[in-house]
């Protein structure tokens, strides 16, 4: 069985990890690759040996009759594609966020639910060794009753192309809430099985939108002096869910701290983990003592994200990140800025 492959978006992540994922798979036929900027898209469909390239997705659904896409554009265009896709009966594997907020979400999660056919969303971070090691260690019960857990991605100097797509609300809905934010938020949720978000209070700042010393070339993405900064620099939050755990995050893309990190933190009754700086500590008491535990991280992980989905197509599985919970992580991050608007808590639903 020969699936055929079509790419929307020949930006970054299409040529550093969507084309390079799929491309030597059995069985995958790179079709078509579609990009606005037609001197890229052509470049991209050389370079990589898809058959055809186009500038408008609407015209390559239409015409390459394929099985499945990634789509690797701006936020905003997630939910226009995909919807079109999954009602032309083709599978989807879509870039994080999901989509510009969670009514957008949803509605792909409708369009999925119509089409029978199978939607991804690119939570690359579930498909890292650390992550594989903590959800087993989890739903083994060795942390005992989950009661708190902390998360954040800070970054010293880091936005994105400043001025690019990345800082225009109107193209992201976000910064570095939506932005890292769905990673590291994503993990601590999957690894507690994605309970029901209750409420939600946060604030978000935007401090370094002048600052001259902010270093967006290190993601080597073409900054724009002319264009828009609109969204937040730094998001924090404090997230109830419905089985009286709490989350506490901190997300930024420039904020004056020691250094870069990304991290979670996970507090059970009968063990915790510390994830920092790449390193996995494990806490918990063996014979009465207090022991920590370093795993060595120094294996592949076991699932491969592109594997995964084409194993998924194959053999009618769900896959592991569902569209369905990046529902439930686009209503925690809707509920950040609107209190974040309003200084209030945010009440998501009733809580039990
Ligand atoms: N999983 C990760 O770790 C990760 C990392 C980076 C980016 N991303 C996500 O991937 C997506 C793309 O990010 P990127 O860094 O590759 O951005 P990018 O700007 O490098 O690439 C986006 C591409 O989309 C193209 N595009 C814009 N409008 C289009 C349209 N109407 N039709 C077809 N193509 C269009 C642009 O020309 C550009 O080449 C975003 O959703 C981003 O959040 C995920």
């Amino acid at each position: 069985m020969t699936l055929r492959y079509g790419c929307v978006g020949a930006g970054g992540i299409a040529k550093g990890k969507h084309i390079k994922g799929y491309k030597g798979i059995p069985g995958v036929e790179l079709v078509a690759i579609c990009d606005s900027q037609e001197r890229l898209a052509k470049e991209v469909a050389e370079a990589e040996g898809f058959k055809n390239y186009y500038t408008d997705y609407r015209e390559m659904l239409e015409k390459e009759n394929l099985d499945f896409i990634s789509i690797c554009t701006p936020n905003v265009l997630h939910r226009p594609i995909a919807v079109k896709a999954l009602d032309k009966g083709i599978h989807v594997h879509c870039e994080k966020p999901i989509a510009m907020n969670a009514t957008e979400a949803q509605q792909m999660v409708d369009a999925k639910n119509r089409s029978g056919k199978k939607l991804m969303i690119a939570l690359n971070n579930r498909f890292t060794n650390h992550a594989w090691f903590i959800k087993r260690y989890a739903d083994e019960g060795l942390f005992g009753d989950i009661y708190h857990v902390r998360c954040g991605w800070k970054r010293l100097r880091g936005i994105p192309g400043k001025g690019g797509w990345f800082t225009n609300k109107a193209m992201s809905g976000g910064g570095p809430l939506i932005d890292l934010g769905v990673h590291f938020l994503d993990l601590v949720m999957y690894f507690m099985g994605y309970p029901n978000p209750i409420s939600v209070t946060g604030a978000t700042y935007s401090k370094f939108s002048d600052n001259k010393c902010v270093n967006s070339s290190a993601w080597s993405m073409a900054g724009d002096d002319e264009g828009i900064m609109d969204v937040e620099d730094m998001a924090v939050g404090f997230v109830r869910l419905e089985n009286g755990t709490t989350i506490d995050l901190e997300f930024s893309w420039a904020s004056n701290i020691e250094h870069n990190e990304n991290f979670y933190e996970i507090r059970g009754t009968k063990g915790g983990a510390i994830y920092r700086g790449g390193e996995l500590t494990i806490i918990t008491e063996q014979i009465s003592t207090v022991v920590k535990i370093k795993p060595k991280l120094d294996f592949k992980a076991p699932i491969n994200e592109f594997e995964h989905f084409i194993a998924c197509i194959k053999n009618n599985e769900e896959p592991i990140a569902k569209p369905e919970e990046a529902v439930k992580l686009m209503k925690i991050i809707d509920g950040i800025y609107q209190s974040s608007k309003t200084n209030k808590e945010v009440i998501l639903q009733e809580g039990k």
